[in-house]
C-alpha cells in the first residue's frame, strides 16, 4: 500500500487509471487497495466522479533516503516502517537477530505503542514520531544513569528550535508545554546492565496530531501543529534529533549525567514547585530541589533532602503550586 500513499500523499486528485498506470496494476487493484488505506489505517479519501481519489489532507511520509542524505550528525542508518506493534519491540527483535548498531527505527504508525509504566502511547498513522534508537552501552550502570534525562535534553532541543520555544522539561524524561504533554521517552535495556547491554532509546513525540486520538490519550496533551498553527516536516526533526541525540549521548556517555545536570535543571519546569512522587504503595510529598549527579530528583521533604530515581516513579503537581 505505501507506493499508492507515496503517489496520494500531495492530498491532490489522482484517477484511478494514472495510480495505475503507475502502479503497474489494474483499476479494481487500486480500488482494493485504497479499502484497505481507509480501513486498516484509518485515512479519509475522497471519491469523486470524473477526477479520482485524494487524502483529505495531505500527508508527509517519512524518507529514510532523505534522512540519509540529509544526515549532520552521527549518520545512524534509518528504516522507516509502514506500520509496527512498537518501534521499541521492533528494535529488540532487530538486537535479538544481531542488526549491526547502532540504528534507528521509525514507524508510521505503531499498533501497540509503549509508554512508560506499562501505559500504551497512541501512535495514528502519518501524524508523529515514533522513534527507537539502538546503541551498545560497554560502562555498566554508571552510563545508563541520566541515560534518559540526557535523551530528554536533546529532544528539548530539536522541540525549541523547529519553535516551540516555551517546551519544558518534566523529571524524569518527558517534554511538556505548561501541563500538556508533547513528548516521551522509554528506555528499553537487553542484556546484562552492570556489563556490555543494549538500550533501546524510545522516543514518542507528538508532532501533526491534532484532534483524532485525543480520546484514547488519558492526559492533557499538545502537537508541535497545535502550538505552532503550521505542519511541522517530520523528516526535518527526525535529522535534527539524531544530531542533538549524538551530541548529548556522546557528553553524557564520556562525562556521566554530571555534565548536563546543570543544563537540565534549568529547563526543568517544576523547579521549586509542590509535588506528590508516587513510588510504589506510599506517595511522597515534596518541593523540587533539582536533580542529582546520576539524574534522581531530588525533594525536599518535611525539611530533609531526600533522592528518588527509578523508572516506575512517577511525579504530579500538588494543588496548585
Ligand atoms: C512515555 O510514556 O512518556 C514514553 C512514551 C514513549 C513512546 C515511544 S514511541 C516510540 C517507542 N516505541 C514504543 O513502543 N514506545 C516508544
Amino acid at each position: 500500500m505505501l507506493p499508492l500513499l507515496k503517489l496520494l500523499q500531495d492530498g491532490q486528485f489522482h484517477s484511478g487509471e494514472a495510480l495505475g498506470a503507475s502502479l503497474g496494476i489494474s483499476r479494481s487493484a487500486v480500488w482494493k487497495q485504497l479499502q484497505s488505506l481507509q480501513a486498516e489505517l484509518s485515512l479519509p479519501i475522497h471519491t469523486v466522479r470524473g477526477r479520482g481519489y485524494r487524502l483529505e489532507s495531505p500527508l508527509q511520509l517519512l524518507d529514510a533516503a532523505w534522512i540519509d542524505a540529509n544526515a549532520t550528525g552521527a549518520g545512524w542508518p534509518v528504516t522507516v516502517l509502514p506500520s509496527v506493534d512498537s518501534t521499541n519491540a521492533e528494535a529488540l527483535r532487530r538486537i535479538e537477530a544481531a542488526q549491526s548498531l547502532p540504528f534507528v527505527v521509525l514507524a508510521e504508525r505503531q499498533t501497540s505503542g509503549r509508554g512508560r509504566r506499562g501505559r500504551s502511547w497512541v501512535s495514528p498513522f502519518g501524524d508523529n514520531l515514533y522513534y527507537s534508537l539502538v546503541l551498545r552501552v560497554e560502562g555498566g550502570m554508571r552510563q545508563l544513569e541520566g541515560l534518559s534525562l540526557a535523551v530528554g535534553l536533546a529532544l528539548l532541543r530539536v522541540i525549541r528550535e523547529s519553535g516551540v520555544v516555551e517546551a519544558g522539561l518534566k523529571w524524569p524524561n518527558d517534554v511538556l508545554v505548561g501541563e500538556r504533554k508533547l513528548a516521551g521517552v522509554l528506555l528499553e535495556l537487553s542484556g546484562d546492565p552492570a556489563d556490555v547491554c543494549h538500550v533501546v532509546i524510545g522516543i514518542g513525540l507528538n508532532v501533526n496530531m491534532l484532534s483524532a486520538a485525543s480520546a484514547a490519550i488519558g492526559q492533557p496533551w499538545t502537537s508541535m501543529r497545535a502550538e505552532l498553527g503550521r505542519v511541522v516536516n517530520r523528516n526535518e526533526l527526525v535529522v535534527g534529533l539524531n544530531r542533538h541525540l549524538s551530541h548529548y549521548l556522546d557528553v553524557q556517555l564520556r562525562h556521566g549525567f554530571s555534565a548536563l545536570q546543570g543544563e537540565w535543571q534549568d529547563c526543568h519546569l517544576w523547579q521549586g514547585r509542590e509535588v506528590m512522587l508516587t513510588a510504589g504503595s506510599e506517595p511522597v510529598a515534596g518541593i523540587v530541589l533539582g536533580v542529582d549527579h546520576s539524574g534522581a530528583v531530588r525533594l525536599l521533604v518535611d525539611g530533609q533532602e531526600h533522592s528518588f530515581s527509578g523508572g516506575e516513579l512517577s511525579m504530579r503537581l500538588r494543588n496548585d503550586s
